[in-house]
């Protein structure tokens, strides 16, 4: 993840934070620092990483089927991303790599925002471009080669399918009419 991106995410964790409680506090993680420390929360646990690349081991099946040697058991049940799969310019090997750390039987879950197909959402869809536009870094500029909103369907279109299609039973769903898919399933 690059600094530039980074600090965009920083601005907006102030703009999360004052929609939601304080205001004045820094990045994200910061901002979940401060909610597990003041809750009290012990079993989590905070760390910066590339999500494309988690400092995790893959689970023992995913090293056999790799190397043909069992692997070490690794303790990844589950995984939750929200809002993040379209930040990933090719999204589908990272939803792979997530995969591949579960043990048999994980759960994972995608939640994310795409321009929505129904006809009822069709007057919202200039804001929600615009809202893309404004919260794609580096924000100001004119020319894109692939409008953004575009690309934001793009990425999460194929993130959700790369999972449905690694899942047994994928629960697939839409909310905010139409403009937040969630896609969940545990793994085949
Ligand atoms: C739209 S925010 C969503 C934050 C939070 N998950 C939520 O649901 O409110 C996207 C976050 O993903 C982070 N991010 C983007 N690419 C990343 C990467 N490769 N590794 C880790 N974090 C990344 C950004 O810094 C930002 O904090």
């Amino acid at each position: 993840m690059t600094d530039d991106l980074q600090a965009f995410y920083g601005r907006w964790a102030r703009l999360y934070d004052l929609i939601a409680r304080f205001p004045g506090v820094g990045g994200m993680l910061a901002v979940a620092r401060e909610r597990v420390d003041r809750r009290g929360w012990e079993n989590v646990s905070l760390l910066r990483a590339d999500a494309a690349r988690p400092p995790v081991p893959e689970s023992a099946r995913s090293v056999e089927a790799r190397s043909g040697f069992p692997g070490e058991a690794s303790g990844i049940d589950a995984v939750l991303a929200s809002f993040v799969s379209g930040m990933f310019a090719n999204p589908a090997p990272v939803i792979e790599r997530w995969c591949s750390l579960c043990s048999p039987g994980g759960r994972l879950c995608l939640l994310d925002a795409a321009r929505s197909s129904r006809s009822i959402a069709r007057p919202l869809d200039l804001a929600f471009r615009a809202f893309v536009l404004a919260s794609t870094p580096p924000v100001g500029r004119l020319r894109y080669e692939e409008p953004p909103w575009a690309e934001l369907d793009r990425r999460v279109g194929t993130a959700h399918r790369t999972l449905a299609a690694r899942c047994s039973a994928a629960d697939r769903a839409t909310y905010g009419l139409g403009f937040v898919r969630l896609t969940a399933g545990t793994l085949a």
